[in-house]
């Protein structure tokens, strides 16, 4: 059975300005046994991945590959069916000796279409709120960031980052069962935040923005990715039920009333990256997520609308600092 420490890595390195043995008794409580039917399971898969003796991530422009002797020892079949059961996997392309990852999400088109229009992530410490399995953080770490701690409540996306840098040997990132309102000790100390596909679920955005302002030293960035409406008014809808078939949308603002919540909120220097409208090239079922995806929340006939009616998803970028 794992530990805290064999799970998310050494905590010293994590650097919260909390203590190590407060950070480990948290993380610990999140791992406790019951806090997840499958967890057990998955620290099973993760404790029969070969380890990595050194770093054994190439860097790829596309998908996170990871490769080495001590993959190559063991069996193709064997290896893609422990990958298999960690599933699904929403965020990648990974690359694992020679197996592709073909996640639900091409992550890579939304890292091209920010990472050279924010400050240089060189040498800079870096908190990923809704980092997923990690592949921004590894994507981050190898545009030169010299730290990173990842949160994110769900635990599966956890082990999926354990596993990844128990293969890969990757030191200085960290991906913590954590919410943003839950990060111990004084985080107000990061150069750069990254808030990616996580507003829209915070029923109160406002709260969101300024819990990630407090995360952020004086003159850091924050680089907010969230679902928008198209227009040029001050507008913000608030779906009744569903949005795209998810439960817990709770609202889409236009970008010009996105720009005001970031003000209210203390940023500044508000700058519109990149507004894109999500296809089911980007964000489709696979084998490695075999549930149903963006086709079935769409209106057979008409990509632009939800099956509820809606404006079809559209994602903004936006670059601030505090
Ligand atoms: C739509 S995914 C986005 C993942 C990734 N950032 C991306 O852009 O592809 C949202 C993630 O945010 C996490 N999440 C939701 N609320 C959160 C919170 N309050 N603090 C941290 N993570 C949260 C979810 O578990 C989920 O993995």
């Amino acid at each position: 059975m794992l530990n805290a420490e064999a799970l998310f890595g050494d905590l010293e390195d994590v650097g919260l300005g909390t203590s190590q043995q407060a950070l480990a008794t948290l993380l610990q409580q999140r791992i406790a046994p019951g806090a997840h039917g499958h967890l057990e399971d998955w620290e099973n898969i993760i404790d029969r991945l070969p380890a990595a003796e050194g770093l054994c991530v190439n860097t790829h422009p596309v998908a996170i590959d990871i490769s080495g002797p001590h993959l190559a020892a063991m069996e193709p079949d064997e290896l893609r069916r422990l990958l298999l059961a960690l599933a699904p996997w929403r965020k990648g392309p990974f690359r694992i000796q020679g197996i592709g990852i073909d996640a639900e999400w091409r992550s890579n088109l939304k890292w091209d279409r920010f990472h050279d229009k924010i400050a240089s992530l060189e040498g800079r410490t870096i908190l990923d709120v809704g980092c997923g399995n990690g592949y921004y953080a590894c994507r981050m770490r190898a545009a030169g960031a010299s730290r990173i701690v990842g949160i994110d409540p769900t635990l599966l996306f956890v082990c999926q980052f354990a596993a990844l840098r128990k293969m890969s040997g990757i030191s200085s990132v960290h991906v913590l069962p954590l919410r943003l309102h839950e990060l111990p000790g004084n985080s107000a100390m990061f150069d750069s935040t990254f808030s990616m596909g996580v507003l829209y679920h915070q029923r109160n955005p406002h709260d969101h923005l300024r819990q990630l302002r407090d995360t952020l030293r004086d003159g850091g960035e924050l680089i907010l990715e969230t679902l928008i409406v198209p227009g040029s008014h001050h507008e913000v809808l608030q779906p009744e039920n569903r949005y795209a078939r998810m439960r817990n949308v709770w609202h889409l603002p236009t970008v010009p009333s996105l720009s005001e919540w970031l003000q209210d909120a203390g940023f500044q220097d508000i700058r519109v990256i990149d507004v894109t409208r999500t296809t089911t090239d980007e964000q489709h079922s696979t084998d490695w997520m075999p549930f149903e995806s963006l086709a079935e929340a769409l209106l057979p006939d008409d990509p632009m609308t939800t099956i509820e009616g809606l404006p079809a998803p559209t994602r903004a970028i936006i670059a601030c600092t505090t």
